[in-house]
């Protein structure tokens, strides 16, 4: 292979089968568009260019990538995947090798696009098959009695014989510029579907006398194309499973491969272990030893090491400090920071807050705003009140305080170190440290009261 690459993405079709008003390049596969994974897999190529030719609900999509550096081209109307490329051609630096790369197609491994683009050539046509035990769906390779490959075609424009073939076409293939140039102009639109096929380019190869070659994918799942809900299903648990296997490959236990997700990046340290039904989104790092029971969502998050999240927690956009055990059933927020050997226990809401090291939030609270030093106690049922329905106000809670349990802390509010907070109070004032503060009403006793009664008791 001596000439340059230039990737030419094809992601203007409407995606009719997903009966959906977005556009099917958009439609998220482990958390990104279809169309990232795509974009990704051109940029790992290192190409010269890359271009995408986009038309259905094409603003959405360009917005989508608005920091990618790539060219965009407009189809408009879509007339079929050879129309598409021809839109493109005027973008293509000439001499260079064209790729074309179906947008819906997202799961292709890097060595596959090496292998189809050590294979192509300046003087050749080169196409990525793959054999399917059910092929339906895909364009059907033709060969003749030499295996020499001859034209694809449609399952719609198929006979029943060619439909019996399982070697199909990927969507995946290579050539020079210039002769796709040729036979792009050659195309004609005398099919089932009155479409211009880019398919139709392997049959116009062959009556030039032009080399055209194959290249088998690996698996099925790398070469799956996205057409419908079902197919973005299966694909989004191959790639979950190719994920897992990976995770798994570098010591992360998993207990069931088949129930995790994850959309985005997860790095783990040694001796992880996730649990059935996680699922992590955004960029999450897990430290050494780190445990994440089952039924957790984990976005955003630096958890560092030996410490536990149990069971049903939602950590998002918070960074957890070593050996903490966090749940079951907590919820931290955006900016809830929590030094080491914190505990964060059930029912506890903590938004934008420092906890200091080996402090405590055991049961029922809320926590915004807040600064928390060091070895504080936070009672059942503690409510920090940050807001005053126009301002967030915080809270400063010294070392060592003691809270009881539900306290109301009014913020601004300061707590001195060494303070201890009686339960039951509303603490609007600051209190001073190594005090007890407690606001409480008197306690009375109604002697002789009798509960009120229905007319129709008898009484007994
Ligand atoms: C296409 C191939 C088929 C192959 C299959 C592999 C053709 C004619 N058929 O069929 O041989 O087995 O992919 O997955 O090429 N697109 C445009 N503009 C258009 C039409 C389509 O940009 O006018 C884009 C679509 O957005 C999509 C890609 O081209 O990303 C493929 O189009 P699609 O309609 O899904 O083709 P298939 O029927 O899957
Ligand atoms: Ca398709």
């Amino acid at each position: 292979m001596t000439a340059n690459i230039s990737v030419v993405i094809l992601a203007a079709g409407q995606g009719t089968r997903m009966r959906s008003d977005r556009p099917k390049v958009l439609h998220p596969l482990a958390g990104r568009p279809i169309l990232a994974h795509v974009i990704d897999s051109a940029e790992n190529l290192g190409a010269d260019q890359i271009c995408v030719v986009y038309g259905h609900g094409g603003n959405l999509v360009q917005a989508a990538f608005a920091d990618k550096d790539v060219t965009w081209v407009e189809q408009k109307p879509q007339r079929g995947t050879g129309h598409a490329a021809q839109q493109a051609l005027p973008a293509i630096k000439s001499g260079n090798i064209v790729l074309v790369l179906p947008g819906d197609v997202p799961l292709v491994n890097s060595a596959t696009l090496e292998r189809l683009l050590n294979k192509a050539g300046d003087d050749r046509l080169t196409v990525l098959t793959v054999e399917l035990d059910d092929p339906s769906g895909y364009g059907r390779i033709i060969r003749n009695a030499d295996g020499q490959i001859q034209a694809i075609v449609e399952e719609k424009d198929a006979s029943p014989e060619q439909r019996a073939i399982r070697e199909v076409n990927t969507g995946l293939l290579a050539c020079p510029v210039n002769q796709l140039s040729a036979w792009l102009e050659k195309l004609q639109t005398n099919n089932v579907q009155g479409e211009y096929y880019l398919t139709d380019i392997v049959s116009l190869a062959v009556d030039d006398g032009l080399r055209v070659e194959t290249v088998a994918a690996k698996s099925e799942t790398e070469v799956m194309g996205i057409n419908d809900k079902i197919q973005l299903a299966q694909a989004e648990r191959a790639y979950q499973k190719r994920l897992a296997n990976e995770l798994m490959a570098r010591g992360v236990g998993i207990l069931d491969p088949a129930r995790i997700d994850i959309r985005g990046s997860l790095i783990c340290g040694k001796d992880v272990v996730l649990d059935i039904n996680t699922v992590f989104e955004g960029v999450v790092e897990l430290g050494d030893g780190v445990t994440i029971g089952p039924n957790s969502v984990i976005r955003n998050t630096r958890i560092a090491s030996g410490t536990q999240v149990y069971e049903n927690c939602v950590l998002d956009g918070a960074t957890v400090g070593e050996n903490c055990e966090i749940g079951p059933f907590a919820r931290l927020r955006p900016e809830a920071n929590l030094k080491k050997n914190v505990h964060v226990g059930n029912f506890v809401e903590i938004k934008k807050s420092t906890i200091g090291a080996g402090s405590k939030l055991n049961h029922l609270t809320y926590m915004g705003d807040a600064i928390i030093g060091t070895d504080v106690n936070v009672g059942a049922g503690t409510i920090a009140c940050n807001y005053d329905g126009a301002y967030k106000h915080q809270t400063l809670i010294g070392d060592k305080v003691f809270i009881g349990s539900g306290v109301e802390l009014v913020a601004p509010v300061e707590i001195g170190s060494g303070a201890t907070i009686g339960a039951g109070s509303t603490i609007s004032k600051s209190a001073p440290p190594g005090e007890l503060s407690l606001e409480r009403a008197k306690q009375v006793v109604i002697r002789g009261w009798k509960r009120p009664r229905k007319t129709t008791d008898k009484g007994n």
